[in-house]
């Protein structure tokens, strides 16, 4: 333990009005000894610098063997935290703010009270989004006549596999029998994606590694989405997007308190994120596995199970369900207009980065465990 250091005293008069500049801060991506400055206001607002210890790191975790426990128990708390987003009330779990993650601070200070407050800067992890809209040449579209009413909609999309053949991945979207009745109806789903190991290992015939998978530090989202008109047996609007996340790294200025007799981020005073510092992790780690029919893993969906009630809806998976009134800002309708392509992908990013940031954390938690593993993995592990 580093300890608690007085460095200098100062006098201020609003315990907010601390400027940045004063915090002497050291940082490093995987192992952070911080520096902040603790405020107390009593009757004269007091000023002191203090040294903080990085107690968590993230890394790659190798698989245990009692996962499917661990993961089903963590999916449901982020289901249903997912949902409570949007209630003005809400305050994010413990170490995450929106979509950022910080790692656990050791901060021993024994007289913290609630007229305290720090002011942290730090390494904050989140999900990096690098998106292209695809077009017409990348993929096809084969509209069919569904036996049971409706239509079927094939995307396919051609790549080459590893050994450097030809290949193409389809999926379908079912516009169902509704259509002929009022005229048109909106989709909006996943379909697979040629840059992830596991969408094309059977087409290539690749022997899949849980592992191996699960380490891969980045993960490809192709979001469909569009609006099918009746008269004219085709999409009126389609929009595909390719997204390639990764974790990245941003220095944030956080505001601590102390509530409920635990140090916590205030949230009245919100963290902020310095974008000019944003790059890569490093070392770089896995993507968290998301379940369900895009997962790794047999476990279940890290998506809440909503359903949106509208006719006009055909089909819709849970990663866009959970954007759409009543969950999210997104109306149905935006599916068919050009313009709402970036608040669409702005709301996929968000819930995807606020989902796998608390994902995330919870593995961060595992603080001897992850030590353990990191040395297995020939990653660099904490300083003594
Ligand atoms: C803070 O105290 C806890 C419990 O006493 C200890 O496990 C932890 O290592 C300490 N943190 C630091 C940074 O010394
Ligand atoms: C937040 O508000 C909802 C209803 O508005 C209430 O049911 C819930 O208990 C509140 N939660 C907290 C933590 O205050
Ligand atoms: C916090 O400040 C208020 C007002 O100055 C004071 O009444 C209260 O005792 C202080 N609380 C603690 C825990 O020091
Ligand atoms: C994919 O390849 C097939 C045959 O190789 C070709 O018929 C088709 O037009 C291609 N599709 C796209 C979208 O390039
Ligand atoms: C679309 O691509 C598939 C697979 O490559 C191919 O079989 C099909 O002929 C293509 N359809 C059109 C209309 O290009
Ligand atoms: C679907 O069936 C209708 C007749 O019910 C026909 O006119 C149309 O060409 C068919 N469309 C496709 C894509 O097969
Ligand atoms: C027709 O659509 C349903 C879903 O609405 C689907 O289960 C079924 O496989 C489709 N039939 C064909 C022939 O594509
Ligand atoms: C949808 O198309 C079918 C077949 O062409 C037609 O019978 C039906 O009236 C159409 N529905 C609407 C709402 O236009
Ligand atoms: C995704 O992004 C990562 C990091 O920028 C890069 O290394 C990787 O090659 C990308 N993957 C694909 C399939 O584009
Ligand atoms: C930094 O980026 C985030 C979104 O990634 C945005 O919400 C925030 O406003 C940006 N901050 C500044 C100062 O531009
Ligand atoms: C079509 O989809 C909507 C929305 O999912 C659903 O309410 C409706 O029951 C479906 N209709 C058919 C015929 O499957």
């Amino acid at each position: 333990m580093l300890g608690f250091r007085a460095l200098y005293h100062s006098l201020r008069l609003k315990v907010y009005t601390v400027t940045l500049s004063q915090i002497l801060a050291t940082i490093c991506a995987f192992l952070t000894t911080i520096a902040a400055v603790l405020l107390t206001t009593k009757i004269i607002p007091e000023l002191t610098t203090m040294q903080i210890q990085q107690e968590s790191w993230f890394g790659s975790q190798q698989l245990s063997a009692s996962y499917q426990d661990e993961y089903s128990t963590t999916r449901e708390d982020i289901g249903s935290l997912l949902l409570a987003r949007r209630m003005s009330n809400f305050t994010y779990p413990r170490h995450t703010y929106a979509d950022l993650v910080f790692p656990t601070l050791g901060i021993n200070y024994t007289n913290w009270n609630a007229n305290i407050s720090a002011q942290v800067r730090t390494p904050a992890a989140k999900l990096l989004p690098s998106c292209v809209k695809l077009s017409d040449g990348d993929f096809n579209v084969t509209i069919k006549n569904n036996t049971s009413g409706g239509f079927t909609a094939t995307i396919y999309q051609n790549f080459t596999c590893p050994s450097g053949s030809s290949a193409s991945l389809d999926d379908t979207l079912y516009i169902n029998a509704t259509v002929e009745k009022y005229g048109l109806s909106y989709v909006a789903g996943l379909a697979q994606s040629p840059g992830n190991t596991l969408d094309i290992g059977p087409t290539c015939h690749l022997v899949l590694d849980n592992d191996a998978l699960l380490n891969t530090p980045w993960r490809v989202q192709t979001y469909v989405w569009g609006k099918f008109l009746n008269s004219t047996m085709d999409f009126d609007y389609l929009s595909v997007w390719r997204c390639n996340y990764s974790w990245a790294e941003v220095t944030t200025d956080v505001g601590l308190v102390w509530t409920n007799k635990v140090i916590q981020i205030d949230h009245q005073n919100p963290p902020t994120q310095d974008n000019s510092t944003i790059k890569p992790w490093s070392p770089p780690f896995g993507f968290p596995e998301l379940g369900g029919s895009q997962g790794i893993l047999p476990v279940n969906e890290v998506f809440p199970d909503t359903e949106v009630e509208d006719p006009l809806v055909s089909h819709l998976s849970t990663q866009f369900s959970v954007i759409v009134e009543p969950f999210g800002p997104i109306q149905i309708e935006d599916f068919g207009k050009p313009g709402q392509d970036d608040e669409i992908l702005d709301e996929l990013h968000s819930n995807l980065g606020f989902r796998m940031g608390f994902r995330l954390n919870r593995f961060a938690a595992h603080y001897g465990r992850q030590r353990k593993l990191a040395a297995e993995y020939g990653i660099e592990g904490p300083g003594t």
